[in-house]
């Protein structure tokens, strides 16, 4: 088959992840059971997926290798001693916009100001040169600004658009119909992580609904010590994120919980957990002849390894939709990948839409 050029924005953590957990499995191929979803889709291995052009902000991530920004400080992925691939790829300078919150300024500095159509010139000009086909953008929470700079860029540049972060997109009907018009596919909103908070709240949320166990109120909390979790201190940046946290959970639920009922969200960075994230997780409701129960669930995990796995596949989805001309937000597979996608499903109802476009290209949950 032939490769999936991809060009990357935020060459943070997530990053990293990817990149490294592809060369791990590269070295280790015996591995590959564990840890991969779908070794195959569409024809395409996780191994197809090349990135040909990035973009970042940080001065010691701009004008260096890919291959060596990806080890740059802050990130703090060590999973493989070096990459064997992107020596040749030079990280390019994107705008900064709203990209680098207030409590972030203390570990990326950003490289001077410039235009920023005199920086969109220079994306597309790259893009084009290496035949990128879809970017995907790692951008910080909050980096609303920079998100729609570069979905612009990617109307711009045809190209297809994996939307990791949560600035509404894919989910957005207005973007999400340009994407349409223009003959594109995207992915999006937020991922959802591998085995995350999102995934196991929602899944014992629908649990106790389709049980008949009412769901009266539940908690999520979130800690970590990466980049990721310095930026969601800042709580003004946070809103999407909590939206996209919250509706995933709420989605599940035959009858919504009142506002005051639900507490899903990012809520400290703890800097000597470095990657681990931890979740505590609670529910509280009554069962048969109003019998009260509760739950609690610790999650403890990599929180990098987590969005890696997921990301390999929505590439894949993508080139499958370039492949067989399929248009605007993909419904099935954005519903089995992300937090926030333009139509939520049950998991299970996802996963199955998901395996179909795979299979045929038809997206059925339109
Ligand atoms: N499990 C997960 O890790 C997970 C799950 C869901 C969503 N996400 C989202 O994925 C995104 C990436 O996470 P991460 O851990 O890699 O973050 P990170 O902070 O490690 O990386 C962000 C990168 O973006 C760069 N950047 C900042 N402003 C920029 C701009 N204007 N243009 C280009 N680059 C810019 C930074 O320099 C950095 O390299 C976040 O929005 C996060 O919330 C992650």
């Amino acid at each position: 088959m032939a490769k999936i050029r991809c060009a990357v924005v935020g060459v943070g953590n997530c990053f990293a992840g990817l990149v490294q957990g592809v060369e791990y499995y590269r070295l280790h191929p015996e591995q590959e059971v564990v840890g991969v979803m779908s070794p195959e889709m569409g024809g395409y291995s996780i191994h197809d997926i090349v990135f040909v052009a990035a973009f970042d902000v940080d001065s010691k991530k701009v004008g260096k290798p890919l291959a060596e920004a990806a080890y740059a400080e802050p990130n703090k992925v060590r999973w493989v001693g070096s990459l064997s691939s992107m020596k040749d790829v030079i990280v390019k300078q994107s705008p900064q916009l709203d990209g680098v919150g207030m409590y972030v300024q203390k570990v990326v500095t950003p490289v001077g100001e410039r235009p920023v159509e005199e920086l969109r010139a220079e994306a597309l000009n790259e893009l084009k040169e290496k035949k990128v086909e879809i970017l995907v953008s790692y951008l910080p929470v909050g980096a609303d600004k920079a998100t729609k700079f570069w979905a612009q860029t990617c109307l711009d540049a045809k190209i297809a658009f994996v939307n990791c972060m949560p600035s509404f997109i894919a989910s957005d009907p207005e973007w999400a119909g340009k994407f349409e018009n223009n003959g594109l596919p995207i992915i999006g909103d937020d991922i959802k992580s591998q085995c995350g908070a999102t995934i196991v709240h929602r899944t014992l949320a629908k649990l106790c609904d389709d049980r008949g166990c009412k769901v009266d109120k539940t908690y999520q909390i979130n800690v970590g010590g990466n980049t990721d979790f310095l930026s969601m201190k800042e709580q003004e940046r946070l809103q999407s994120k909590k939206i996209s946290k919250t509706e995933a959970v709420q989605s599940q639920l035959s009858r919504r919980l009142a506002d005051d009922q639900i507490y899903v969200g990012p809520s400290d960075f703890i800097p000597f957990l470095g990657n681990t994230k931890l979740m505590f997780m609670r529910i509280e409701g009554k069962m048969w002849a109003g019998i009260p129960y509760n739950m609690e669930v610790r999650l403890e995990v990599d929180d990098k390894a987590n969005s890696a796995g997921i990301v390999v596949d929505a590439i894949r989805y993508c080139k499958i939709a370039l492949d067989k001309k399929v248009a605007g937000p993909l419904i099935g597979p954005s519903a089995w990948l992300m937090k926030h996608p333009p139509r939520q499903f049950s998991d299970p109802e996802a996963k199955k839409l998901a395996k179909e476009f795979a299979e045929t290209g038809i997206d059925i949950g339109r």
